[in-house]
This record gives structure tokens, C-alpha cells and sequence, in this order.
């Protein structure tokens, strides 16, 4: 099957830079939704990938589809077509036609309407086969609205045949008043289509040539017209503006938030969580309000989010408890670990089982074996961290020198005190204990105090205090000193 999808229009209502196929809807752009059902639905079996056709915004859209084939080779399938003068839906998929398999039935999609499922295609372009003896069909994603406004209105004759479709600009009352919308979907014998596109005339309120008028055509070959509906209405809703945007954005993720629910994940507010990519969670994970998931995130089971958390590409283990206010970017958690409240941990941090990393700590491209603890106030950077080590508050690995950055090592059963430096490269042996204060600018050995602390000393010393003070101080002296006495 020929699949193109229509995405020229420049999309004036978002008053953006970017052209509307674009926006992002769970953080990928609406374009980047069609394009995966698309790619799924159509296989490799077809000869050509999914057509898009671009017109505004055209150097932007080639470049995101440049990204996104980068990331994943089936958007390497993915064609284009340029649109130069945006001059109706019709004329549009005219542009597609010398791309297109004659022999396939044609299904045309919209790139601003991202969420139709795969499974309503499929049951669009079943009911666009020909059946046994019969040439195929056009089928018809038509969708019965309360309020069809703005839409073009499918006109059926007394027995309930499609005759036409109708664009509200061009609708009489009657017709008006029709509910049942043309969402654009449709599936078409491309054989057919490419007489009827060749043929259409833009004499209509809107000067436009609209795709919309090969239905009228198809009713006057003899070609059946058969109409189906999505299970869910928004699987039809296109974007126009930015609330239009916000609320299918809140739609997608209420389903997400079911979907999790289904396969056994315990959220504190359904209406509070945004997945902008995938989610896997084992049995019995909570999560609670206002977390923010990106790209690909595991969870393991009973493992638990606190509130306001954002956790992007990270693979956490099971019974690990992250809590509020953390910030989780191409980390590593090990089973029943400890994060945050206020943590933050960067690419390349790898826990092992039962690391615990607290308050305002830092932890980058690091390394962490078991039951060690960095529960306040510290970076660990660029460091292989050993087994029940201790980082104290205040502690810092000192890993790069203007220019290049340099590696800490710090083995098992090592006990930091607070405040201290390791200035990198430098290696803490195991069992050592490093002194509260202390600046490491060579290694220290294993089992031994290694402290570098200036020698405290006291001496008699008077405070410096401002003039006025003085006078006044010397006021209440002289006040409460008995004559005679000094
Ligand atoms: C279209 C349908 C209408 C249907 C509605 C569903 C026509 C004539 N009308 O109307 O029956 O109810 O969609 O949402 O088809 N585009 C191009 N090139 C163009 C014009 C449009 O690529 O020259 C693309 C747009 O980028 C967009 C899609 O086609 O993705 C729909 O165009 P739009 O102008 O929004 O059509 P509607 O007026 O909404
Ligand atoms: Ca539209």
C-alpha cells in the first residue's frame, strides 16, 4: 500500500518558526507519530516508504527526518515530495503521484493528525480490498461529531450511499447540520485517483483543488465508497492550535497513564505523569505527582518515584527508592538504592545494589559499587568508587584542570571526611581515611589517616567593632561604672 501524508500547510493559527508538523506531542513531533505508524503498518514489503509532502518549513522537515533516520534506519524509507504553492489537499497528493505504485491502493494520512492507530488503518484499508470478483473500493475514516464544525460534511442519499463530501465553506444549512465529518483519512484505488486528481477543478468557495472532490468522482465510475469509524475520537483530531495541541497532549497521556495502570503500576494522579517516550516499569512501581519521563526508561519492581522527579534514559532496578525533587539523565540504579531527595545524576553515573546518594550531590560518568553513601552536599565526577565507601558532605572530585579531566579512584571501605578535595588524577587505597578539610593531591595509602589541614591554633584577639558602636558601648561604661572606679 502507497502511503502519503499530507504536510505543507504552514499551520498560521500555532504562530510559530516552525511549521506545524513539527510541534511536539509527547515530545516528538507530530509529523514523527505518523510517520511510525506509517513505517509499522506498510512493512518492508512495499516498494516505496511512506510519501510526505512538504512545502512550508521544507529545510526543516527534511533535516528532522535526516535526525530521526540517524537514530532509527526505518525512517531511512521515508520520501519526500515538494509542494512548492500550497493550493488544496487535492493538488497536494497530485504531487505524490509520479512516486506512487499504480498497482497499490494509495492511504492518505494528514501530519497534523498523529494519533490514529495503526489498528484503524488496518480496518480501513481491509474495507478498501477488493472483495472476490469486485474491483477494490475507497474507503472513508468518517467520524460522527456533536459539534462538526470547521469540517467537510460526508452527504449520503436516502439509502445511506456516500455521494459527496461537502467543505463547510461550500455547505448549504442542511447540509450543515450534517454530524458525520470527513476526517481526510481515506484509501483510494490509485488507478482511479490518478484520473480524478487529474481532473479536479478549484471552482469553490476557497479556490482550492480539494482532494475531497474525487468522492462525487468515484460515485460517478461506480466505484463502491465504504465508510468506517476509530474506536476512539481522537485518534482523528488534528492539531490547528496550541490549546488544540495542549489538550490532545493531556488526551495521549491520560491513555498512557491508563496503560501503566493496566499493566500494574500504581500512579498517585493519573492526570499528573508525562511520558515523552517509553516507560517500562516492573510489577508494584508508584509514582508519584508531577514526574517527567524522556526517551527510554526502565523501572524495576516495587521501585518507587517521589514527587516532581525527571528521569530521562535511565535503567533503575528493582526496590529503589527515588525521592522528591531528582534528576535522573543516563544513570544506572542497582537494586534497592537510595536517591535524593534533590540528587542529581548525569550520563555515565552506575550504581551498583544499594548506593545511596542524597541531598544536592552530583554524580557523573561514575562508577559506584555497593553500599557506599554520598548522602550530602558532594560531586563525584569521572571516578571509580569502591564498595562501603563513605563520601562526606561537602566532598568534591576535583576532575578537571581547565582542559582535560582526570580520573579518581577510590577503593573499598574508604571513609572521606567532610569538605575534602581529591584533586584528580589521584587514587584513595583501600580503607584509607581522609581527614575533614583535606585537600588529596597525592594518593593515599590504604588503612592509613591521610590529612592536610593547616594546625589549629588560639590566640587573645578583639574582635574589630564599627565607631559608632564604640561611642556608644563607652556610653554605657561610663553610665554604669561607680565614680572612683575604673
Ligand atoms: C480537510 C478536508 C476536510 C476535512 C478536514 C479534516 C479538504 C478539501 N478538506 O480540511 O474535508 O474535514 O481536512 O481535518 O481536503 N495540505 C497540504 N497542501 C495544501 C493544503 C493542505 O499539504 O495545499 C495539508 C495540510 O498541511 C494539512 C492537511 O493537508 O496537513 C489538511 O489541510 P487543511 O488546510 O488543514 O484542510 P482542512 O481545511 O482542515
Ligand atoms: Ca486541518
Amino acid at each position: 500500500m502507497n502511503i502519503v501524508i499530507l504536510a505543507a500547510g504552514q499551520g498560521k493559527r500555532m504562530k510559530s518558526a516552525l511549521p506545524k508538523v513539527l510541534q511536539t506531542l509527547a515530545g516528538k513531533p507530530l509529523l514523527q507519530h505518523v510517520l511510525t505508524t506509517a513505517l509499522s503498518l506498510q512493512g518492508k514489503s512495499s516498494k516505496t516508504g511512506p510519501i510526505v509532502v512538504v512545502g512550508h518549513g521544507t529545510a526543516d522537515v527534511k533535516a528532522f527526518l535526516t535526525n530521526v533516520s540517524n537514530e532509527d534506519a526505518a525512517f531511512s524509507r521515508v520520501l519526500t515530495v515538494l509542494q512548492a504553492e500550497q493550493k488544496g489537499t487535492g493538488h497536494a497528493l497530485l504531487q505524490a503521484l509520479p512516486k506512487i505504485d499504480l498497482q497499490e491502493p494509495t492511504l492518505v494520512l494528514y501530519g497534523d493528525v498523529p494519533l490514529t492507530s495503526k489498528k484503524t488503518l488496518a480496518k480501513l484499508a481491509k474495507l478498501a480490498d477488493g472483495i472476490r470478483g469486485q474491483d477494490s473500493a475507497l474507503a472513508l475514516l468518517t467520524q460522527h461529531l456533536s459539534d462538526p464544525r470547521g469540517y467537510g460534511r460526508i452527504v449520503r442519499d436516502a439509502d445511506g450511499s456516500v455521494l459527496k463530501i461537502v467543505e463547510e465553506k461550500d455547505a448549504s444549512p442542511a447540509q450543515k447540520a450534517i454530524a458525520e465529518i470527513n476526517t481526510g483519512i481515506m484509501v483510494l484505488p490509485s488507478g482511479s485517483l490518478k484520473k480524478w486528481l487529474k481532473a479536479l477543478r478549484a471552482s469553490n468557495a476557497q479556490g482550492e483543488y480539494y482532494l475531497t472532490d474525487v468522492i462525487a468522482m468515484a460515485v460517478k465510475d461506480g466505484v463502491p465508497i465504504r465508510t468506517a469509524q476509530a474506536d476512539d475520537e481522537f485518534e482523528t483530531v488534528g492539531v490547528n492550535s496550541r490549546d488544540q495541541l495542549a489538550n490532545l497532549e493531556r488526551i495521549h497521556q491520560l491513555n498512557i497513564a491508563n496503560e501503566l495502570m493496566t499493566a500494574g503500576v500504581s500512579l498517585a494522579d493519573p492526570a499528573r505523569i508525562d511520558v515523552r517516550g517509553t516507560l517500562e516499569c516492573g510489577p508494584d512501581v508508584f509514582i508519584d505527582v508531577g514526574c517527567v519521563f524522556e526517551g527510554c526508561v526502565t523501572l524495576g519492581a516495587g521501585t518507587k518515584i517521589g514527587p516532581y522527579c525527571v528521569i530521562r534514559n535511565c535503567v533503575i532496578a528493582k526496590d529503589v527508592a527515588v525521592h522528591a525533587f531528582s534528576h535522573l539523565d543516563g544513570a544506572k540504579v542497582g537494586n534497592q538504592s537510595v536517591i535524593g531527595p534533590y540528587a542529581r545524576l548525569r550520563p555515565g553515573a552506575d550504581l551498583a545494589n544499594e548506593v545511596h546518594i542524597g541531598n544536592f550531590v552530583e554524580v557523573k560518568n561514575s562508577k559506584i559499587a555497593a553500599n557506599s553513601k554520598a548522602n550530602h552536599l558532594a560531586y563525584v565526577g569521572d571516578s571509580l568508587v569502591g564498595s562501603r565507601v563513605n563520601i562526606g558532605a561537602g566532598t568534591i572530585t576535583c576532575n578537571y584542570d581547565g582542559v582535560n579531566k582526570h580520573q579518581t579512584i577510590i577503593e573499598d571501605d574508604v571513609f572521606i571526611g567532610s569538605d575534602t578535595q581529591l584533586v584528580a588524577p589521584v587514587r584513595v587505597g583501600r580503607g584509607a581515611t581522609l581527614g575533614a578539610g583535606t585537600t588529596l593531591t597525592k594518593d593515599a595509602p590504604p588503612n592509613q589517616l591521610t590529612v592536610s589541614r593547616a594546625k589549629q591554633i588560639s590566640l587573645q584577639w578583639q574582635r574589630p567593632i564599627k565607631q559608632a558602636t564604640k561611642a556608644a558601648v563607652k556610653k554605657v561604661i561610663a553610665r554604669k561604672t561607680p565614680k572612683g572606679k575604673k
